[in-house]
């Protein structure tokens, strides 16, 4: 069946050279996309049309450049030469804004595949990270992705600290079916970004990517990319749960967050504790922000902590029983109340990247 929308998902591919033919269904098959491959010339001006990417063989351009098609986005002249010289004027006739040369330019092609049939977006990365021990960072973190996810974004949640237990246990989803850490690790390069959302367990629309409480500890960087990448190509925020004591893969993640928030407890020695960490945070990210959890019997205010950590303050969260009660129960953070609030302050924050107290 051939109706628009399914159409418009996959690839055309138009050539008539079966060796060139069987080379690009291998690699749609490797960056996981179904192409259409058209003949006729009316169904090459409804692919042109509708498809999210046209590869054009060099053996088919001349007949597509007489067709005298719109300019349109994504037209790829593939040719299995290796000369790029003459391909040139054909890739002018056809006006396609990329030559690709097979094989040499075959993971380059697998790319562009990719990233088309996962949408083309990257989704805002949104680190969190405690100040001390036990400052709250996870549960910030997992009640973040939560009301990102109720609001109706793509979300995903990633567990980056491999020392913590798992987020799964704060969230509650330990018995959900679904790769973990340890099923991924052997996993670098390209990753399908709906394969991986599909393969996570989920709690109600929200894929976790969490730790076990098995395995190896240690995730080396190249998969970290691979995930944090995948996750970012199929969601519109990722919320990564970043560990304190910052191992290679936690490196990783932190560089591909475009802002960390900092929980920090208003105490003297969470601040002094804070402040440590943040010296390494400076280093790495120019968008920190402070989000306060404030500790009973303490003098220090919100606004007293970020003005120490200099910093943005987002929000603050009240230290209240019924929240460590539903975290401890494997309940996950409520999703209302003070803890929601501070979320949906951080998720204007990243929507307009404005610091708001
Ligand atoms: N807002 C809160 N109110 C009460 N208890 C909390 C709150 N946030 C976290 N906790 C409790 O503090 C402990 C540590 O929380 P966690 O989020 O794992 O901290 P971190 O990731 O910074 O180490 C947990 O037992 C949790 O129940
Ligand atoms: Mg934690």
């Amino acid at each position: 069946m051939d109706n628009s929308s399914s159409s418009a998902a996959r690839p055309a591919l138009v050539t008539e050279d079966p060796e060139l033919l069987d080379q690009l269904l291998r690699l749609c098959a490797a960056a996981s996309v179904t192409p259409d491959v058209v003949d006729g010339a009316t169904r090459r001006r409804q692919a042109w049309a509708r498809a999210c990417t046209v590869l054009v063989g060099v053996d088919q351009a001349p007949a597509m450049a007489r067709l005298g098609l719109t300019r349109r986005d994504h037209v790829v002249l593939v040719s299995q030469g290796v000369d790029p010289a003459p391909l040139w004027k054909l890739a002018v006739e056809l006006r396609a804004d990329e030559v690709v040369m097979l094989p040499a330019d075959q993971h380059r092609l697998i790319d562009h595949l990719s990233d088309l049939a996962d949408g083309g977006g990257r989704a805002t990365t949104v680190g969190v990270i405690g100040g001390c021990g036990g400052a709250g960072a996870s549960t910030v973190a997992a009640a973040l992705a939560l009301t990102s996810a109720r609001s109706g974004r793509r979300s995903l949640l990633v567990d980056a600290d491999p020392l913590a237990g798992g987020i799964e246990l704060l969230v509650g989803c330990e018995d959900c079916a679904g790769l973990r850490w340890p099923e991924v690790a052997a996993t670098e390069g390209r990753v399908s970004a709906s394969a991986f959302r599909a393969a996570l367990p989920t709690l109600g629309t929200l894929p976790v990517l969490s730790w076990d409480r098995a395995g190896p500890r240690r995730t080396p960087p190249g998969v970290m990319h691979a995930m944090v990448g995948a996750a970012q190509r199929g969601a519109e925020l990722v919320v990564v749960d970043l560990p304190r004591s910052l191992d290679e893969a936690g490196t990783e993640a932190l560089f591909l967050s475009d802002t960390l928030v900092l929980v920090a407890t208003s105490e003297v020695r969470g601040v002094a504790a804070a402040r440590s960490v943040l010296a390494t945070l400076r280093e790495m990210s120019g968008d920190v922000r402070v989000v306060v959890r404030e500790i009973a019997g303490s003098d220090l205010t919100p606004d007293a902590v970020a003005n120490a950590l200099d910093l943005p303050l987002v929000g603050t969260v009240a230290t209240q029983r019924c929240v460590a009660r539903a975290v401890n129960d494997g309940l996950g953070p409520l999703g209302r109340g003070a803890l929601e609030r501070v979320c949906r302050a951080v998720l204007d924050t990243l929507a307009g990247r404005t610091p708001t107290a």
